[in-house]
């Protein structure tokens, strides 16, 4: 590998070669694979753990990525912090996914909330609005936020990846691997007391874990330091609505909140 790489950035192109990226679209989007590719994770299966981990880029890079974000979130300024992470995202065209798009979705919600919820990419009726979960899995995540006593306007709600993929499927490696930065600066700029990952790849592109859902799911992890818990996503938990599976996204839920509570 070329010795004047930006200082991290080859521990961050081993790891994603490590998790199988072969390519990395850089700048224009290059023409989507013929690969097979996998149904979304928790929705058609809870525990898919066939998609890879996503890369994690360090703090420091974030700040190389987003120096102007970085500087708001020195400054405690969230607001600013995303609305200079949405401008570096422009119109976006660094991974294939922007050819289907409608509406970039960049997340929604309090810059200054106390929880965060990460789902894994915009549906159709995100990418008509521009808005993650507006569609069934969001009004059932409504439902599961309001469960815990707090308003959708108080969270903030964000994507691994900001584009639909087609056909609702899951995005591959390098979307991840190309789009996870802007989620990654999104947290930092929020810095919520508590993140919670809805589904298989949110958690695992935020835990750098293959490990399936249903493994991981009602522990606390960390993500820089943040509490992360992974429950079901909405849309898993819509098709799958049995008493068992609603109580443990509960009691995810109820740990959440307390663990918000914990740290006023
Ligand atoms: N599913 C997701 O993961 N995100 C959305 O925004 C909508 C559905």
């Amino acid at each position: 590998m070329n010795e004047t790489l930006a200082p991290g950035l080859r521990e961050w192109l081993e790891y994603l070669r490590e998790i199988g990226v072969r390519e990395l679209a850089v700048g224009a989007a290059r023409e989507a694979p013929q690969a097979p590719v996998g149904a979304r994770a928790g929705l058609a299966q809870e525990d898919a753990p066939e998609e890879p981990a996503a890369p994690r880029p360090s703090r420091a890079q974030c700040g190389e990525l987003f120096p102007l974000a970085a500087e708001a979130t020195a400054e405690r300024d969230p607001a600013r912090g995303l609305a200079e992470i949405r401008e570096e995202l422009g119109e976006c065209t660094r991974c294939r996914l922007h050819q289907g798009r409608t509406h970039i979705v960049f997340g929604v919600g309090n810059p200054r909330a106390r929880m965060m919820f990460v789902g894994e990419g915009p549906g159709a009726d995100e990418d008509a609005q521009g808005e993650p979960f507006v569609g069934r899995a969001g009004q059932k995540l409504n439902e599961m936020i309001r469960a815990i006593g707090l308003r959708r306007e108080e969270v903030y709600i964000a994507n691994v990846v900001k584009c639909r993929p087609p056909e609702n499927r899951a995005p591959l490696p390098d979307e991840i691997a190309t789009c996870a930065p802007f989620l990654f600066a999104q947290i930092e700029a929020i810095r919520p007391k508590v993140i919670v990952a809805l589904g298989g790849p949110a958690a695992q592109t935020l835990l750098g874990t293959r490990e399936g859902i249903t493994r991981i799911r009602g522990r606390w992890h960390a993500f820089r330091g943040i509490p992360v818990m992974p429950t079901f996503h909405p849309a898993y938990l819509l098709r799958q609505y049995t008493p068992e599976n609603r109580r443990k996204v509960w009691e995810d839920l109820k740990a959440a909140r307390a663990r918000m509570d914990q740290d006023p």
